[in-house]
């Protein structure tokens, strides 16, 4: 597992190097640093080597994500952004663009999302904007349909709309925001749609390093419950709501990690870096001046699309699924997001807030159940079953 999450690539003599921070360039890994926080003499130290290497070129951070789409032919590949009219979802939008992919934006802002395909993207022909406000389900609904009406197929999905720093609100639909834009709305879209998907489809929430501070009690009984994930105003702080959201969407991925076992779909979680200055903080003035000043040494938008889009598209993860990716390389997620008793319970709760707030019922669970024969049984068991036969496939 790597911990860092700043890294230094220089070209010496011609041959590329790509090291984390305060590891000597130009040499093996020193495996001291790896996971520590690093000193400022290592620092100091490995910066001194890269300009004694005469390194001609220094980026921190990693690649942007025109290089992660190099050599990938995305000709006749369709696929679906949340959130693409901004920030983060937006470079992704154009790099794909310009890669010849169909992208299908769905966006709640019309007027930015036209402005986007009139003015901004190389070949306008191949973006599509479908309305969806993430605060309303039946919004969410009506874009499923726009999209199972007009397209054929969706190679990938990319869940990357988000909100952080909002004051405690209610969506019409009675729930938390934050969990209800970040996490709920986006597996409904997913749900919906799923049947579009393509055999080796790939989907890829966009995450966050902040699912590591939720703190809830880990044991296997944890059922979680709604007021544990769509806080009550007497529970609620901003950062608190958003962690738990992106939580959610790693426990989501383990969840379809084990729906898809042996289908070809993938799933896959991206934390697109720390800090990078997007609108995403617009709500809150004290983090808007925190990414503010951070931005210097902070990943440009371009290099935090990177990860998801490498998760999309990237050769290198075929055949792999339900991993967490940052930097472009795999890492640990926190040991609450990776429990998979968890993951089937909060599948659970989110059908239930679901079906109490849709008359919805998902086929594709069923069809898993029927298959298993396990549709009659208590709930319990089901769970059980079903994570008994993913962790034996998987050991
Ligand atoms: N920036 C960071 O440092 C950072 C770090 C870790 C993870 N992330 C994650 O990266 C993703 C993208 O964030 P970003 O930094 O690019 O922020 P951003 O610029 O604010 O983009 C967020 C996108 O989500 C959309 N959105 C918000 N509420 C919506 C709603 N109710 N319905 C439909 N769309 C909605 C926004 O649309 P509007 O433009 O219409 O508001 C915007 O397009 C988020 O999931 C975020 O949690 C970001």
């Amino acid at each position: 597992m790597s911990n860092y999450s700043v890294v230094i690539e220089g070209r010496v003599d011609d041959k590329v190097v790509r090291v984390p921070w305060c590891v000597t360039p130009g040499s093996k890994i020193d495996k001291k640093y790896i996971g520590t926080s690093p000193k400022i003499k290592n620092v100091l130290k490995s910066y001194w080597k890269l300009v004694e290497n005469n390194i001609t070129f220094i980026r921190i951070h990693g690649a942007p994500v025109d290089q992660i789409t190099n050599d990938i032919d995305l000709t006749n590949k369709t696929c679906l952004i949340t959130g693409a009219n901004n920030g983060i979802g937006l470079e992704m939008t154009k790099c794909l663009n310009s890669n010849g992919c169909n992208v299908l934006m769905a966006s709640r802002n019309s007027y930015a999302a036209n402005n986007i395909i009139k003015y901004v993207v190389e070949k306008n022909d191949l973006l599509r904007f479908y309305d969806i406000n993430l605060a309303s389900l039946k919004s969410v609904k009506n874009c499923c349909n726009a999209i199972l009406k007009n397209e054929q197929k969706i190679d990938m999905v990319i869940l990357n709309a988000g909100v952080f720093g909002l004051p405690w609100t209610l969506t019409e639909d009675g729930l938390e925001t934050t969990f209800q834009v970040n996490y709920l709305s986006q597996i409904y879209l997913l749900m919906n749609i799923e049947k579009l998907l393509t055999p080796d489809a790939r989907v890829i929430f966009v995450s966050s390093e902040s699912h590591r501070n939720v703190n809830w009690t880990l044991h296997n009984t944890l059922a979680p419950t709604e007021d544990l994930v769509s806080l009550p105003k007497n529970k609620y702080t901003s950062i608190k709501a958003y962690n738990i959201s992106k939580l959610c969407g790693i426990l989501a991925m383990h969840y379809l990690g084990y729906r898809w076992l042996n289908t070809g779909k993938a799933v896959f979680c991206a934390h697109p870096g720390t800090f990078v200055k997007t609108s995403l903080c617009r709500n809150w003035w004290i983090y808007e001046t925190l990414y503010t000043l951070m931005k210097p040494f902070a990943k440009s938008i371009s290099q935090a699309a990177s990860t998801p889009i490498y998760c999309a598209i990237s050769p290198d993860l075929k055949g792999l699924s339900a991993l967490y990716y940052k930097d472009c390389q795999r890492c640990e997620e926190s040991d609450l997001a990776k429990d998979l008793h968890l993951s089937f319970r909060m599948h659970d709760l989110t059908q239930d807030i679901l079906r109490e707030r849709v008359k919805f019922i998902d086929d594709s669970v069923n069809m898993v159940l029927k298959s298993s024969g396990l549709q009659d049984q208590p709930k319990e068991i089901i769970n059980d079953n079903l994570v008994s036969n993913y962790t034996g496939q998987i050991q």
